[in-house]
Formats: C-alpha cells, sequence, structure tokens
C-alpha cells in the first residue's frame, strides 16, 4: 500500500492520521463497489495522469463534473479577466471609516533550506518557481473598511479577558482527515474567512485560510477592555499554494500568523492593527510540494526561515466622507493640500492581561497537550534539578508547536491524551527542541554544562523526531524515536480492515498505552539511578 511506504519515507506521510486516512479510504472504495473506480478509469483514459490530476484538483467536490464556479480559476487565467468580486463587504460604505495597511514581507532564505545543502539536487526547477519567484507582497497597500474587521469581535459569551473563540473554526477531525495536496486555488470564502483571506491576499494571490491538517482555523481572545474599546489578540493557521498548472502543488505553511487589532465595540472604528509570522525562532515554515501527479505518494518535505511576514495599519481608521458641524460634505484636504489631520481620544485600559498570556490561551486553545507547559530547553533542566522531576523531552527537526511539520503526529494523539498530561504534570519537565537550536548550543561552547546537556541529546537523535527522558544532569536515561513508536503502535493493514470500526472507536488507545509506559518505563529506570 502506497500510504504505508510513504509513510516511512517521509515527515508528512508518517503521520498516523494519514495512514489512518489512507485505510479508511481503501475500505470505502471497497465497499462503494465499482462506479467510482469505472468513472476514474474512465477519466484516466481520456485525460491521461497529469491530465486528470489537474482535473482532479479543480474538482472540489470529487464528483468528477466541473462546476462553473470550479472551472473559474482557470478561465481567469486563460483569459486574464477577473471578473468584479461580488462581495458585500467590498461595497462602498460613506459613512464608514477606511483603514491603511502596509504589507512588509522578506522572502524565504533559501539557504536555511535542508535540501539546499547539495544545492537542491534532483529537485526540478519549476517545482520551486512559485517560492523563488515570490519576493515581494502582491499588494503593498490596502485599504479596508473598518467593519470589515468585525469579524474579530468577541461573540456575546466570550467577554472575559483571555477566554478563546474561534474566528475560523476547525473542520477537520478523525473522519474527515485532512484535506487535499492536490489543489490550486483557495475556495471562495465565506463569512468571517472573507477578512481574513482579504489580509492574507496581500501577500499571495492564493492563501488558504483553512490548512491541510489539523489544528485548522483562526482563534482570538480579549486582551485588554476600555470602555469604547477591545485588544483583540489572535492566531492563525493559514498556507499559501505558490504553484499554478501545469505545475504541481507547491504549499508554503507559516507556523502561525499572529497579532492584534484595537477596535471599537462597534467596529466603526479600528485604532491599530497588526499581523506578522514569528521570526524568532530559527525555522517557521514547512513546505510540502508535490513531484508528480499522485496525492501523497510524491511528495518532498522542508522547512525553512522566513525573516519577515507583516501587516501593520499606517494609522488609525478614518472617516471616508468628512462633514462640516453642518452636515455638508467636506474635502480631505485642508486648502493647502495637506490631508486634515485627526486627533483621536486616548484610550485607558479597564482590564488587561499581558500579551504573552494572550499568546498561551491561543496557544492552548490550538493545541491542548500545552496544558503542560513546555519551557525552553536550558530551563527545563534547570527547572528539573530544584523540583527533583525528570525532564521528558522531544528533540525534533521541525517544530512542534506550530504548523511545521514534524509534531503533528504526536499533538494530535498521545500529548493531549488525559492520563499523559496528567503523568507529564506530576512527575516530569517538559521540553521541546529544534535539533538545529541544540547544534548551536553544543557549539557554542559558553556554558559547559548546557553544551554538555546538548551533546547528551543529539548523541541520541535520530530523524525525525526523538522523545528522550533524562536525569535532571542530562543523562539519557530512555529514548524512543517517533518513527519506531508508530511502527509499534499502528495495527497491521489485514488486522485494520476488518476491525475497522473498533480501530476508530479507540484511535488513541494503542499509542497513549505505548507512551504512557515509555513515560513509566523512565520513572522505573531512574529510581535505579538515583539509588545509586
Ligand atoms: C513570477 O512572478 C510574476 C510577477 O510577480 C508573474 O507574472 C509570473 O507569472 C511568475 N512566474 C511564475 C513561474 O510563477
Ligand atoms: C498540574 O498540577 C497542578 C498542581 O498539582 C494543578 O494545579 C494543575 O491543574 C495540573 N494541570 C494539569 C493539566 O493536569
Ligand atoms: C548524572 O547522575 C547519575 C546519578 O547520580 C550518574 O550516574 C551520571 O553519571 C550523571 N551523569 C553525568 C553526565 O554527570
Amino acid at each position: 500500500m502506497f500510504c504505508i511506504i510513504a509513510f516511512i519515507q517521509s515527515c508528512l506521510s508518517s503521520d498516523l492520521w494519514f495512514v489512518f486516512q489512507c485505510l479508511l479510504l481503501s475500505a470505502s472504495v471497497a465497499a462503494d463497489g465499482g462506479s467510482t473506480a469505472f468513472w476514474a478509469e474512465l477519466a484516466l483514459k481520456s485525460l491521461g495522469g497529469e491530465g486528470l490530476f489537474l482535473f482532479s484538483s479543480l474538482d472540489t467536490n470529487n464528483d468528477l463534473y466541473l462546476s462553473p464556479e470550479e472551472f473559474k480559476p482557470i478561465a481567469e487565467k486563460l483569459t486574464g479577466v477577473t471578473p468584479v468580486s461580488d462581495f458585500e463587504e467590498d461595497a462602498p460604505d460613506p459613512n464608514g471609516e477606511t483603514l491603511s495597511i502596509v504589507a512588509k514581507f522578506q522572502p524565504l532564505v533559501m539557504e536555511t533550506m535542508t535540501k539546499s545543502k547539495d544545492g537542491f539536487l534532483g529537485i526540478s526547477h519549476v517545482a520551486l518557481s512559485g517560492l523563488r519567484n515570490w519576493t515581494a507582497p502582491v499588494s503593498p497597500k490596502s485599504v479596508l473598511l473598518a467593519r470589515q474587521f468585525k469579524a474579530f469581535l468577541p461573540p456575546k459569551n466570550k467577554l472575559d479577558l483571555g477566554d478563546p473563540w474561534w474566528i475560523i473554526p476547525s473542520e477537520l477531525n478523525i473522519f474527515t482527515g485532512y484535506l487535499s495536496n492536490n489543489r490550486f486555488y483557495p475556495p471562495p470564502p465565506k463569512g468571517k474567512e472573507i477578512i481574513i483571506h482579504r489580509l492574507l491576499s496581500m501577500f499571495h494571490p492564493r492563501p488558504f485560510v483553512k490548512t491541510r491538517f489539523a489544528p485548522q482555523g483562526s482563534v482570538a481572545c480579549i486582551q485588554a477592555i476600555s470602555t469604547y474599546y477591545y485588544t483583540i489578540a489572535f492566531r492563525i493557521h493559514a498556507e499559501f499554494q505558490l504553484n499554478e498548472p501545469p505545475d504541481f502543488p507547491f504549499w508554503f505553511s507559516p507556523g502561525q500568523f499572529t497579532g492584534y487589532i484595537v477596535l471599537s465595540k462597534d467596529s466603526s472604528h479600528v485604532r491599530e492593527f497588526k499581523l506578522f509570522v514569528p521570526n524568532k525562532r530559527s525555522l517557521n515554515v514547512d513546505m510540502e510540494w508535490l513531484y508528480g501527479a499522485s496525492e501523497g505518494s510524491n511528495m518532498e518535505v522542508d522547512i525553512g526561515y522566513l525573516p519577515q511576514m507583516e501587516l501593520e495599519s499606517t494609522g488609525p481608521s478614518v472617516p471616508s466622507v468628512i462633514y462640516d458641524e453642518n452636515g455638508n460634505v467636506i474635502d480631505s484636504r485642508d486648502p493647502s493640500g495637506e490631508p486634515i489631520q485627526f486627533v483621536f481620544e486616548e484610550i485607558t485600559w479597564q482590564q488587561e492581561i499581558p500579551w504573552e498570556e494572550a499568546a498561551q490561551k491561543l496557544e492552548v486553545a490550538m493545541y491542548p497537550f500545552k496544558k503542560v507547559s513546555y519551557l525552553p530547553f536550558t530551563e527545563a533542566f534547570e527547572r528539573a534539578k530544584a523540583e527533583k522531576k525528570l525532564v521528558h523531552s522531544i528533540l525534533l527537526w521541525g517544530a512542534l508547536d506550530d504548523q511545521s511539520c514534524s509534531g503533528r503526529t504526536l499533538r494530535e494523539t498521545v500529548l493531549e491524551s488525559s492520563p499523559i498530561l496528567t503523568l507529564l504534570n506530576e512527575s516530569f519537565i517538559s521540553s521541546w527542541s529544534l535539533v538545529k537550536e541544540l547544534e548551536e548550543l553544543q557549539t557554542n561552547r559558553e556554558n559547559e554544562f548546557y553544551s554538555k546537556l546538548a551533546d547528551l541529546h543529539l548523541e541520541k537523535y535520530n530523524f525525525p523526531v526523538e522523545m528522550i527522558i533524562c536525569l535532571p544532569n542530562g543523562t539519557v536515561i530512555h529514548h524512543i524515536n517517533a518513527n519506531y513508536f508508530l511502527d509499534i503502535t499502528s495495527m497491521k493493514p489485514e488486522d485494520v480492515e476488518s476491525s475497522i470500526f473498533s480501530f476508530s472507536a479507540n484511535f488513541d488507545d494503542p499509542s497513549t498505552a505505548t507512551y504512557l509506559q515509555f513515560l513509566k518505563e523512565g520513572l522505573q529506570r531512574a529510581k535505579a539511578y538515583l539509588q545509586n
């Protein structure tokens, strides 16, 4: 079965969920009888592999029929004509305010990609063309209506500081699995997706406000409240499709977009808006691209560093039309041609929480495993020493707590399950690190103890993810590789097909049980050490 092989080959495919989905899919095709298979075969005959691939990428509802809506992106590409957008939100509003937003963008640093090490050997030039070509935002400046930002306002039952709600709820679950890699054009955004799609379109024409993988969606919480204003903190998981037919899809997934908006409670006025991709970690973008006309099996994965991707308001929103005290429209420029200066009252916040706290709440909403705190590497060891606990450490090639690749499987299954959360909280200090960060700590010999810790960790590391249990002095007492972990916890396909329902009902049981056993074994071994 292709997915099992791909599963071992690449980080994306090592996703248990993905495997599970393949199994479900094969079961459902078998159950469905021959009819879909018959049409698919006919389509393959008339279009060929690559033609069918392109057709499927447009056929978003998989009914083997292209509706005018589905054909639209290709029509626009061939004719060069984009029909006037009919979003209600774009209607002019003479009584409303407008907000100017500027985009700042520095392209991905190609040398940070792992595959740059051999000069992108064996990677076809066209695969990376969309990436190399993306050197500037498509719209460096945009003017938006203030009331479009209404989407950021809290629902009535979420008026407490730091109580998160979903602007765009996730639609992924275990039964829907993940969304297809074989897509080029984002579906038309609806409702609250429209403003987020619009903002992200300033960077690139093809933003997908719903990521292919969980955690999907956009979440927000109130960071500060005044009589008339809110500061809303938000976190968005979205990605871009950089290629177009006839090239194969290339997905560009920043770790996250975060930021804040200061807006009036009736959303008529936006005081400040900022959105950005955090750039503090050494790697912050996951990239996945297909190199053949088959979903999943022909996929390359890499990660890299994006120095800057930001949107910022140039000032508060201002009325589109200005009236004098008699209600007459006046020019927005004074007689000397200078724009009229507006004076804005100062906002006095009555309640607020620090940015870090708001960001933490959003993070936990996206990743329930974060109910246990994950400390930075060296801090975890200091804390473990003070509290006489073990260190539970996850060492990965990509980041664990954003949309970059390798942590997905762990996050979505074991690390969120309640027996694991309880045991980690009681007996361990948790931490996760990027291999790259520990390599830096290892060579930077400023603190011998820290370098030694990094040494001991890296000694045990195998691609893509290693789970490690250590004594506070860094001695590794137990470790397990994620691929090995998945191998021993995933059932054989034969077993699964016969018991597919019971398997889905107890989905996270085998892995939770195995992880629990791993942690307990660590505690057991530690006893022996500490007695000597
Ligand atoms: C590269 O970008 C330019 C303008 O930004 C665009 O016209 C062109 O089609 C792009 N080429 C590719 C291969 O994406
Ligand atoms: C962790 O333990 C502390 C104190 O024992 C408790 O207050 C907290 O709720 C626990 N958190 C979780 C996620 O179990
Ligand atoms: C850490 O402590 C244990 C138990 O005291 C000891 O056996 C081990 O050698 C120590 N490791 C290092 C790296 O000092």
